[in-house]
């Protein structure tokens, strides 16, 4: 195992000097290892010698139609030193946690849009758009839901209702003001091959039509909206592809069924596993040949770090495997138009999700832990700034 690790982090980090370097990575291994020239390398890293400049992400990745988002939470908005990122470099906003069904209804029928309208507000303030999460998932449900669902309170036709008026409620509050929604998240199987995972909460409690009926309401509720499923390992990010057949079956099957516009990728990545992006790429393309729209939604890279106050990796080379897996993600996005908009989850390691979910990892932002841009940034603005020469312009997101 730990053999693994390194072996993927040498070829990540192989592959960042040859960019940073211009070369090939077959060059790079053939070459005698010189002694790195650690001032210019830290120079480049730091954004000063590349192509970006001080360009803000948002100013770059408009030049080819992205948008590019963050996942925020209420800090991020509330904060100053937070907001000015959050403003001056997204121009695409999800509400961490602030549009799930327990936060929004924490009791039944008592509501608490404090949290969303903020975020939405802060979008239109900001000239940025929202995507919305998650109308329909198996986690962070209201325990008033849970409790009766496993107390046997309701049928499964009285959980459907439930759900669509959980949908209309929502999506209709906010009708005309989402850009993108999530509608279904996370219902696939992480076996190969993959399918409609049958023990998913909702499946099991409210029959197998739950996610044909979800994308009905949804379209009803905000026709202007884009409707997106959303799940991670879609795009062959566990190294197998088996998550993104079952994912475009189940796309297909919504598309005759009921009315479906793009598939969220949702892009965890931990550089103590090996992925390909030419794979995400290939899957990206098979999603637009299919008619569908795409997004990367949560991207992050994780890996492991000495203690979650100071996320400093405990492997050197993960420092380079870190933004080059970063990298390798947006360009991958850039190649295809029909991908419009690149979101991370969490832009700043001092509140992401990833200590608090994935036992001693951390440095899986773009921004340190004391708000400080790490090289995944300054290798965001120069690919971002490169695309402008050549990157297809993204297709019109309505
Ligand atoms: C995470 C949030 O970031 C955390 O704050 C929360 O405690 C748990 O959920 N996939 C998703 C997101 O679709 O909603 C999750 O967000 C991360 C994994």
């Amino acid at each position: 195992m730990t053999m693994r690790r390194r072996s993927v982090l040498a070829a990540g980090a192989a592959g960042a000097a040859a960019v940073l370097t211009g070369g090939t990575s077959a060059a790079a291994a053939t070459r005698t290892p010189a002694t790195p020239d650690r001032r210019r390398l830290a120079s480049a890293v730091a954004g000063s010698a590349w192509p970006g400049g001080s360009a803000s992400l948002r100013s770059l990745a408009d030049k080819v139609g992205l948008r590019i988002g963050s996942a925020l939470y209420p800090e991020d908005i509330s904060t100053a030193s937070h907001s000015a990122i959050a403003s001056g470099q997204f121009d695409v906003y999800t509400p961490a946690n602030e549009m799930k069904w327990e936060v929004v209804e924490p009791e039944q029928g008592t509501f608490d849009w404090t949290g969303a309208d903020n975020l939405v507000n802060y979008a239109k303030a900001h000239g940025a758009v929202v995507r919305g999460h998650c109308l329909c998932w198996h986690s962070q449900l209201p325990a008033w839901l849970t409790t009766d669902v496993a107390n046997g309170k309701y049928t499964q036709a009285q959980l459907l209702d439930l759900l669509e008026q959980h949908i209309f409620t929502e999506m209709g509050r906010y009708r005309g003001k989402i850009w993108q929604w999530d509608v279904c998240n996370e219902f696939l199987t992480d076996t190969s091959p993959s399918g409609v995972d049958p023990n998913n909460w909702w499946i099991v409690n409210a029959g197998p039509e739950v996610i044909t009926k979800a994308f009905q309401w949804a379209h009803e509720a905000d026709p202007f909206a884009l409707l997106f499923y959303n799940d991670y390992n879609n795009a062959g990010e566990d190294g197998t592809n088996a998550k993104f057949r079952a994912c475009a079956a189940l796309a297909e099957s919504l598309q005759k069924n009921a009315h479906i516009d793009g598939i969220g990728i949702q892009g965890h990545l931990d550089t103590q596993y090996g992925w390909s992006p030419e794979q995400m790429r290939e899957d990206i393309e098979s999603y637009a040949a299919m008619g569908l729209k795409v997004a990367v939604t949560e991207a992050d890279v994780r890996t492991f770090v000495n203690n979650s106050a100071d996320q400093v990796p405990t492997d050197s080379l993960a420092q380079f495997a870190q933004p080059f897996e970063y990298q390798e993600m947006l360009k991958a996005a850039l190649a295809v138009p029909e991908c419009i908009s690149f979101t991370v989850w969490g832009f700043t390691d001092e509140n992401s999700w990833v200590p608090g979910s994935f036992k001693g990892e951390g440095y899986a932002c773009l921004y340190d832990v004391n708000l400080r841009p790490k090289a995944a940034y300054s290798a965001f603005q120069s690919d971002l700034a490169l695309a402008a020469f050549g990157a297809p312009q993204r297709v019109a997101g309505r």
